[in-house]
């Protein structure tokens, strides 16, 4: 069900896309993986609303629901435009997909994002941004594709010296090669040479976005990252827990600005590497609560405070970066991307969005 807010905010999704990016994507086949996680909602629904418009051919879903299935998608599958299918990149084969050879864009979204969740399975995590790449990458290498799109992440910067910060693409990273987020963080890093490679090797049109703290529709309340535990929070009417000392500064990117950036990058036709995400406001987690509370109390009559307690998870703050803060100069430049979502508009959002939805849209 796509309510007004994800209406709205689609609909800025696609509006901030050139007459030229559409036109690319115009007629084409799309085969996306990790299509039932929070920025699969977003770009399965886009595609969903643009359909027609866009005079899309096929648009393949895979997920392998590890984390569970997300009940959404049953009203997807109903489109015969979309195929949505349990498979897992790792190790199903993608040529059993008979309309995966027709693909023009390729979208690597599978793998888990939140480190909660990724640390209960690292090797499966670790596994789908290097085998599952692998695989789509031997697949597509000598086949026609127009685009195809790898999610990095901003966690290849590991936790940066404050000289790096903000981060621009040329630094180099300060990451643990065996810490509890190494499994993504050196994954995502190995797949990025992996694309490099192959886009060398093949003349593949591969893109990388390297993401920074993303939220809004889409992101599911049981996730574990902080924006969707506050939105919990907020939903519990239970006080707003902060699990570290608050000082840990983000900038935080609304997702219809993301996925912006994400398009240019696949649409973009040539190897490069950009930073996704928007450079104002770095803030920290504390003020992070006080915008939630300060939404919440508006949109969802919120009455909680905000509290400090520390993680059952002992390894809930080993290498979490001090500050996160993206140079997107180079997206800027090359892409045009212009983020413009501000925090408190962007969480406002999310809240109304959180308020309209039904539990499906929610919860996994
Ligand atoms: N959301 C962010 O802020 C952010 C930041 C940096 C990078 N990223 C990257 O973007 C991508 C999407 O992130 P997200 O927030 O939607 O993650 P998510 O955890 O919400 O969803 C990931 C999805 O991938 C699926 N998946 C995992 N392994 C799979 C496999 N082997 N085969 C098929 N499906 C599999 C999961 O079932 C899940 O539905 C990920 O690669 C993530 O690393 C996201």
């Amino acid at each position: 069900m796509i309510t007004r807010q994800l209406e709205s905010d689609l609909s800025y999704t696609y509006h901030q896309l050139t007459k030229e990016e559409l036109a690319k994507l115009k007629n084409s086949t799309i085969l996306m993986t990790g299509c039932a996680g929070f920025l699969g909602f977003y770009f399965v629904h886009f595609f969903y609303q643009y359909c027609t418009e866009l005079n899309l051919k096929k648009v393949i879903c895979l997920d392998n629901f590890m984390l569970g299935y997300p009940k959404w998608l049953d009203n997807i599958k109903k489109d015969e435009r979309f195929i949505v299918q349990e498979f897992d990149i790792i190790k199903d084969p993608i040529h059993q997909i008979a309309e995966a050879k027709d693909a023009d864009y390729i979208i690597h979204m599978a793998s888990i994002a939140s480190p909660i969740n990724y640390r209960k399975y690292p090797i499966e995590t670790a596994d789908a941004n290097i085998w599952g790449l692998r695989n789509l990458l031997d697949f597509y290498k000598d086949k026609p594709i127009r685009g195809l799109l790898f999610y990095s992440s901003s966690e290849i910067y590991g936790d940066p010296i404050p000289e790096a910060v903000p981060t621009s693409e040329n630094y180099h990273g300060n990451v643990s090669p065996i810490g509890p987020r190494a499994c993504y963080d050196e994954a995502k890093r190995f797949g990025e040479t992996m694309c490099r490679l192959f886009a060398e090797q093949y003349q593949m049109p591969i893109g990388i976005t390297r993401l920074f703290n993303i939220y809004g529709p889409g992101m599911k309340l049981n996730d574990k990252r902080v924006p969707a535990d506050f939105a919990k929070n907020i939903c519990h009417d239970s006080d707003l827990i902060i699990l570290s000392d608050g000082t840990p500064s983000r900038t935080f990117c609304y997702i219809a600005d993301s996925i912006v950036g994400d398009f240019k990058i696949l649409l973009y036709g040539k190897f490069d590497f950009f930073n996704i995400g928007i450079e104002k406001p770095e803030i920290a987690i504390s003020r992070l609560a006080e915008i939630y509370q300060t939404a919440g109390k508006e949109i969802l009559g919120y009455q909680g405070n905000v509290i400090y307690q520390v993680s059952e998870d002992k390894d809930y703050l080993t290498d979490n970066p001090k500050r996160r803060c993206p140079n997107i100069q180079k997206a800027r430049n090359l892409l045009g991307y212009q983020p413009q979502i501000i925090i408190e508009e962007g969480i406002r959002q999310f809240l109304q969005f959180i308020k309209e939805s039904p539990e499906e849209n929610l919860l996994w």
